[in-house]
Order: structure tokens, then sequence, then C-alpha cells
């Protein structure tokens, strides 16, 4: 079931929760979260692949508030992370760093030392460089560090290409041509620093289609079994994320296709799998609440000007992303075209274009849908707009997860030289 849906009355509402009494009691704009369909969906999704033994690990990139991971966490859920700042999230969220899988092509010496400190579960390394920089710092610290290998299987993943990861010529994992991966691979196993965790993919995000996954799933099994037949310990196939919702409709996500797909796959086969989605769990179970603060009509164009902005929502500036707008009263038949657009001083600032609206006027409340991954996290303070707070209603309750950031807390982080 969708967790956002309309009352009798017409109105949008949360798990009941009319959405204009929760604006009521916020500033806006607002991230609101369904705590029921955040739950639904991690357990739809740990259903879908229960015939395999896997581990989820929530990519909490996708939505990294506090009360959304801890409830995740609640729910059995580990954490993928990509950086030391994400590691002291998921750590203060209540997630066992033994739950915890580090990503990402770029980690500095410093955070590989706080999540060996830390005992992480698994870091994924990307290269040779960083195999050779985690062994000196395992060493110079005394441990013996958990190492998995990103490979990179050449997999066009038929996305948007700035969310596309698993091409060669990306900066992503380590080749499997020429046998880079398998040959870094040994270099790993002889190390005394490292324990060799395994082999992890990731291709790319919002994939809606089963057959790039499938390809790259069963390269990485042929490496796996290939290594194994050498005689390596290759305990975990790490399979990523990027499974992809429907922006269209906003509705829960259907996991059936996938968990089959890894279910033909590797259910034969005895490795301990991990698996990284984000945006499936979290992106239909929030919305932007947002205000009109003018109609202006153009020349040609009617412009719903609306005070949530690129700043808030980046998705629609940076990638063309589609989500779709809707008033959350009920409201009388579409009157045309218009831009919803954000008051920030650019003309690539907005929500949504050419979308069919009805008439609106100041103060009418929208909600953007689909909003709940790759939303807040991205936010930032441009134009010195703080960007919208987040709440999560949760059995009935609405729980203030971040207030809206204040100019004043941004002011005072900063300093100005004596001249
Ligand atoms: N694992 C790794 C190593 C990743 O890089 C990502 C996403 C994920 C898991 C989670 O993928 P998901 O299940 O969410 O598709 N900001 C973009 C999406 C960037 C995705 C980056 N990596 C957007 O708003 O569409």
């Amino acid at each position: 079931m969708c967790a956002f849906n309309r009352l009798d009355s017409g109105e949008l509402a949360v798990d009941g929760l009319p959405l204009s009494q929760i604006a009521a009691a916020y500033d806006s704009p607002l991230y609101v979260y369904s705590g029921a369909g955040i739950r639904d969906a991690y357990r739809d999704f740990a259903a879908a692949i229960a015939p395999v033994n896997g581990k989820v690990h929530f990519a909490m990139k996708a939505n990294s508030a506090l009360g959304v991971l801890a409830l995740l966490a609640h729910e059995g859920a580990g954490a993928d992370i990509v950086s030391g700042g994400e590691l002291s999230r998921a750590l203060a969220a209540g997630i066992s760093a033994s739950d915890i899988v580090f990503s990402g092509v770029g980690k500095s010496k410093a955070e590989i030392e706080q999540a060996l400190a830390a005992n992480i579960g698994q870091i994924n390394a990307e290269s040779p460089a960083e195999v050779a920089m985690i062994s000196a710092v395992a060493k110079s610290m005394g441990v013996v560090a958990p190492v998995a290998l990103r490979v990179n299987v050449d997999v066009n993943a038929k996305t948007h290409a700035k969310i596309s990861t698993g091409q060669r010529d990306t900066k992503f994992g380590i080749s499997t041509d020429q046998n880079e991966a398998a040959d870094l691979y040994r270099v790993m196993a002889a190390d005394p620093h490292i324990t060799p965790s395994g082999l992890a993919v990731h291709i790319g995000s919002q994939l809606r289609d089963m057959a790039p996954f499938e390809t790259a799933y069963t390269a990485l099994l042929d490496l796996g079994m290939a290594l194994r037949a050498d005689g390596l310990e290759v305990p975990v196939l790490d399979l990523g994320g990027g499974v992809g919702v429907d922006y269209d409709h906003a509705t829960p996500t259907d996991f059936t296709a996938y968990g089959e797909m890894v279910t033909r796959i590797f259910n034969k086969s005895d490795f301990k799998f991990g698996f990284e989605p984000g945006r499936a769990i979290v992106a239909n179970n929030g919305v932007l609440l947002t205000k009109v603060i003018f109609i202006k009509d153009g020349d040609n164009k009617r412009f719903v000007i609306v005070d949530a902005a690129m700043n808030d929502l980046l998705r629609p500036t940076l990638y063309e992303a589609h989500h779709s707008i809707v008033p959350v009263l009920p409201a009388g038949s579409d009157i045309g075209l218009a831009d919803i657009v954000g008051p920030v001083c650019e003309t690539g600032d907005y929500i949504g274009r050419g979308r069919m609206m009805p008439a609106l006027a100041s103060d009418d409340l929208l909600a953007v849908l689909s909003a709940g991954a790759y939303g807040a996290v991205m936010a930032s303070a441009y134009n010195t707009r703080p960007p919208a707070g987040e709440v999560l209603v949760l059995d009935g309750a609405i729980h203030e997860l971040r207030a809206k950031r204040t100019v004043e807390s941004y002011l005072a982080e900063e300093s100005i030289p004596e001249f």
C-alpha cells in the first residue's frame, strides 16, 4: 500500500495523518517520511532475497537521518557507508560496526583508521593504491583489516549517466579485464594485515531493468568461483544496490523480480551475500511539503513559485529527475501547464516543468512525491537558504528528526578576519 494516500475528504495524508496538519506545526518546506512505508519496504526487500544467505546494508547516502537509520537498524539492517561522517552517523544510530560496509573510491587514511578502530565489518577497496594504504594502516594499528574488492565488470546499467557506475570509463571498481581484479585479490590474500572478505559490485542506481544486474552478478559469481578454484577464501559476494523505483506513480517497489533473479543466479552456491539498497527503501516513503509563494503569469508560461528550491531538492536540477507534484488539499480540475520553480536565482532552479496543475493561490500546500531518497541528504544552504527540516510519522505520532536549519546557526560557524 502507498504510504501517502488521499483521505475521504480528498486531502493527502501519511499513514492516515493529514499532511496539512503536519505542515501547520513546522516550518515550510518540510520533508515528511512514513515510518510504516520504510519498514514495509525494508521487510519486502528482505523477504525477496530471503532464499539466499544475505545481509542487507542500507545505503545510507540515500537518507541518513538518524531516526530513519535507527528505524531500519531495529528491523535488522546494517549500513553501507561512504565516509567517516556516515560511519559516525551509523554508529550514533545504533548500528553495530560489524554490520557496516565501507564503500567509495577515495577513502582517506584518517577514514580507514576510524573504520579499523571501530572494528568495521567490511571495507570495499577499489584500487591497488587503496589496498596498500589499508594494509599499511592496519599494520600500524596492529590489526587485520577485512577487505572486499569492488570490481568493475564493464556493464551498462542503462540508467542516467550521472548515476551509472558499472562501465570501464567510470572511476569505480577494479577492472576484471586482463586479470587485474584477480591479481589484486591474490595480493590481498597474501597480505598478513588483510583478511580477504570477498568481492563487491555496484553498477548504478535507479535500474528498472533486471538484465544489467544479471550480467554483472553472473560475472561476479564466475570470478568468485575462479578465485575459490585457486584455493582462495571468498566468503562474501556483495551485490550492491541500484533497484529503481516508480517516480511517476510513487508506488511501493515490487522486489519480486529482483529476488527471483538473485535466487536463480546464486541459490546453488554457498557464498554469503551482501545487499546495499538505498533508494528503493526510502524514495517513495517521503514527500517534500512546500507552499506556494506567488503565481506568476509569464508571456507564454505560468510559473508556480514555491518555497522549496534546488537547495532543498537538487534532483530535478542535477539529473532532470521527474518528481510528481500534487496539491495536498483537494483542488479543482487542471487549468493548464505550469513550471513549479523555487526562489533561487538560477534558471535551473525548478522542481517540475510543464506540469498540468489546477488553479493555485499563495499559501497553497503542494507535496513533491518520491522525495525520501537523495532529497534532504543532498540539500545545501545555497543562497543562504537553510534547508528544510525532516519529520517521521510512525505509529500515528510525528517525530521531528531534524529542525529546519537557521540562518543564525550558519552565521555562527563563520568568522571574519581582522582588517
Ligand atoms: N552501493 C553503492 C556502492 C553505491 O554507490 C550506491 C549509490 C548504492 C549502494 C545505493 O544505490 P541505490 O539502491 O540507492 O540505487 N544521487 C543520485 C543517486 C546516487 C547513487 C550513488 N550510489 C540520485 O539522486 O538519483
